[in-house]
């Protein structure tokens, strides 16, 4: 890959490297260096630090080694073992005290890769497998620092493992930020650490709940209130403001609009601002409506499935509440939804929501089963 718009921007790169609390690193590596932001970041912080990369462009490890004649840089298909195997940086027991990543988001989605973990295989995203190999070239007390796609956290292919690092390693979410640091490419982000046991998860309470959830089908509100006037039609639109005591009150526009429309059972809840548990509601299986874009609706196959759900839903607020995030309004998004709904599910229903894992908020319908 040439240079261009997804390598590290540099005000990010240093942002992950500015969590890291140690005094010294000797040996950093970044197993996709491109053009080397993140050692530069982390040769800014430690001045002695010796640097090494690998790349497998050999355009971006010749440029970035005209740049910075003094660091160790190799052409490697990181995600090759036979590649792996032949490269001096990652061979000879080589390890290092720092590891730094930002693996390309461009394999996002469909890419399924295997890796072995303490004897089991995992299909995991390409994100996952970076962060999981490097594992292999970390010292015993050594950090892994990374800026992975959010859907590495929240996606269901990723889930098994990632509670299994997230134990074994505290794999930690340090942050989840907020502003578009990469140009031409709206990915959301997460900030990791790995093996660091002074970082404590923003997450880390969301493995702890544990609960059956019936199949659902996910909804997403596309109706803007702008474009109200201009409607007329049979369902009436439901917009947050409609929801008070856990009921619907005051509706009284009707509209029609198709990918918007709710058909109980479902709950429904707001998508942006605090959810409380008053804002959240029950539909039943005799009540269409049109959502506005301010909603989501979870559908169930039946009402003792709504009731149960929405029981979750209730009981869980604080959970629920630490998942809509946001620097100005918060909102949840569809994966962090799907992550409080799907967790600790092993039924092969889940697989139908890994196929569409990081579109996320560009999707109206998600999950069918
Ligand atoms: C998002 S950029 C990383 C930028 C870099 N960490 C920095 O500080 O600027 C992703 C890099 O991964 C490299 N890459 C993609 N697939 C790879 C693979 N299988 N093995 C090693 N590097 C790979 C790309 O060539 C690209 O340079």
């Amino acid at each position: 890959m040439h240079r261009d718009s997804y390598y590290t921007p540099k005000i990010l790169s240093d942002k992950l490297v500015s969590y890291i609390n140690k005094k010294s690193v000797r040996f950093v590596a970044d197993f996709c260096v491109g053009d080397g932001e993140l050692l530069r970041s982390a040769s800014d912080k430690w001045k002695n630090v010796k640097c090494y990369g690998t790349d497998i462009s050999q355009t971006a490890i010749d440029e970035t080694f005209s740049k910075h004649p003094n660091w160790v840089l190799e052409a490697v298909d990181f995600l090759d073992d036979s590649s792996q195997k032949k490269s001096k940086v990652l061979s000879g027991q080589k390890k290092y005290d720092l590891i730094l990543l930002n693996p390309p988001f461009s394999y996002i989605g469909g890419v399924s890769n295997e890796v072995v973990f303490e004897s089991v295989t995992y299909k995991v995203s390409t994100a996952m497998k970076f962060l999981t190999e490097s594992l292999r070239y970390l010292t015993p007390d050594g950090f892994i620092y990374a800026i992975l796609p959010s859907s590495t956290a929240y996606s269901q292919k990723d889930r098994k493992l990632w509670l299994v690092l997230e134990k074994r390693f505290n794999l930690s979410i340090l942050e989840e930020p907020n502003s578009n640091y990469f140009k031409g490419a709206t990915p959301n982000i997460i900030l990791i650490s790995i093996n660091d046991f002074s970082c404590i998860s923003k997450n880390r309470q969301l493995s702890k709940i544990s609960f059956k959830i019936p199949p659902v089908k996910i909804l997403r509100g596309k109706l803007s209130m702008n474009l109200l006037p201009s409607l007329v039609g049979e369902y009436y639109l439901v917009h947050t403001t409609n929801i008070k005591n856990q009921s619907l009150f005051n509706l009284s526009i009707k509209v029609n609009h198709d990918t918007s429309k709710v058909i109980g059972p479902a709950i429904l809840l707001s998508r942006v601002g605090n959810p409380k548990s008053m804002k959240i509601c029950l539909i039943d299986s005799s009540e269409t409506y049109v959502l506005s874009d301010c909603l989501l609706a979870i559908q169930t196959k039946n009402q003792k499935d709504a009731s149960n759900l929405f029981r979750y839903f209730i009981d869980n607020l604080d959970l629920l509440s630490s998942l809509y995030k946001g620097t100005g309004a918060r909102y949840i998004t569809i994966d962090r939804l799907k992550y409080f709904l799907d967790l600790d599910i092993k039924t092969n229903h889940c697989a139908l929501f890994s196929t569409l894992d990081s579109i996320e908020d560009s999707i109206n319908e998600v999950a069918l089963i």
